[in-house]
């Protein structure tokens, strides 16, 4: 305790940041922007360190662990690199959370030049944080820096950006079993431009925020509804990486959705509009026996990190997956159907509603989601030995 608030300290004068910055200091507020509250039944809620967790042995910020969802909590420090003109990234540094000046003219607020990355710290019992598979992370904003006409950072400079960002916001990551730091990468074309053609400048930024449960439902089944007029992503286009401009679009489905009491929008391909694509936030699975196929990433789908080690998992687990085209049919046959993402988990869906047809799942003790989502917390809170190399852990 006295180690970790000697190198706290250590930390704050590098930056230059007043000494009233302490890592108990309660008088930096948390701010909600949007986002959910967690059900009482939620996910996480369960905490299987309630007994034995002393909470005061730690340094917290001012936060009602209890009550987290998925909106935005400020946190103590972001991490920023400039790139220069050769395309090479200088030196990043942190500095205190905070607003960010652009030019009018600057690539992304006119041309949408972006991308971004999420990933998450848990705190282990021990109080060392576990960042899961940021490599994975790193690789994917690697390939969409390229798709998007940008300059990417190195792997390791990725890495030590999100275990610097964890590390300065340490009294922000949840006690263990109350959810974990988001941390969010974002790389963007910040320099002017008026015609269209790359920013003559981009900005690495990676900023963190305490979550939970991704859904206001918390840990209850999903109701998901299959958008027909509006596609997530066309053949040739930018669906398969994590660009910002994938995002916007959707939100007139998803908000049209969710005002009929839907909990997200399933997406079919544009060629077609009858094989399955993907969930504004996540990924899709359907499971049919001892089948469970997603639909493969051909261009227009998100690779997730989450899609991939759940893969991985289902596997090892005995189960039989298959990455390939599925059509909308095959949502009447399914026994069980889930979803899965960085910020959503893996999350059960109880109902998809397709041109007015509402089909039931399973869901809940004995089926294969809450095991498989069971394996992949374990792995992410040092719960179940980590024997994959998923986990970077840091203190
Ligand atoms: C993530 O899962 O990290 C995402 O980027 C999804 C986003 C809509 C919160």
């Amino acid at each position: 305790m006295i180690q970790r608030t000697i190198r706290f300290h250590k930390l704050v004068r590098s930056l230059g940041v007043a000494s009233s910055l302490s890592p108990s200091s309660k008088n930096l507020g948390v701010y909600r922007c949007f986002g959910t509250v967690a059900s009482p039944n939620a996910e996480q809620a369960s905490d299987p360190f309630e007994d034995s967790y002393d909470l005061d042995k730690h340094e917290y910020a001012d936060v009602d662990w209890d009550n987290l969802g998925f909106g935005l909590v400020q946190t103590d420090y972001m991490y920023v690199m400039k790139c220069s003109n050769d395309g090479k990234f200088e030196q990043g540094q942190l500095r205190r959370y905070g607003n960010i000046e652009l030019n009018p003219a600057a690539g992304v607020l006119n041309y949408g030049q972006a991308i971004y990355e999420g990933t998450k710290a848990h705190r282990k019992k021990d109080g060392n944080l576990l960042l899961f598979r940021p490599d994975q992370n790193a690789m994917r904003m690697k390939i969409g820096a390229e798709r998007m006409c940008m300059p990417s950072l190195s792997v390791d400079q990725f890495i030590d950006a999100v275990k610097q960002t964890a590390q300065a916001n340490k009294r922000w990551v949840p006690p263990p079993g109350k959810g974990s730091l988001y941390i969010r990468p974002l790389l963007l074309g910040s320099g002017p431009i008026l015609g269209l053609a790359p920013s003559p400048e981009y900005t690495f930024l990676t900023y963190a925020s305490p979550v939970r449960n991704y859904f206001k439902e918390g840990s209850a089944p999903l109701n998901v509804y299959v958008e027909e007029e509006y596609d997530r992503a066309s053949r040739g286009g930018a669906g398969g990486v994590k660009t910002i401009t994938n995002y916007a679009p959707v939100l007139k489905a998803l908000t049209r959705a969710k005002s009929k009491g839907f909990s997200d929008v399933l997406y079919l391909d544009s060629v077609h509009n009858k094989n399955l694509e993907e969930v504004s936030s996540c990924n899709i699975f359907i499971v049919k026996g001892n089948v469970i196929s997603t639909p493969a990433t051909s261009g227009t789908i998100l690779s997730g990190v989450t899609r991939r080690s759940i893969i991985e998992i289902a596997r090892d687990h005995g189960y039989q997956v298959e990455e390939r085209v599925i059509p909308v049919e095959e949502l009447s046959e399914a026994d069980e159907v889930f979803c899965t993402g960085t910020a959503v988990g893996v999350a059960p869906v109880g109902s998809i509603t397709y041109q007015g047809k509402r089909m039931e799942y399973r869901t809940g003790a004995g089926t294969a989601c809450p095991q498989l989502y069971s394996t992949l917390v374990g792995i992410q809170t040092g719960q179940i030995g980590d024997k994959k190399g998923w986990i970077v852990e840091i203190d």
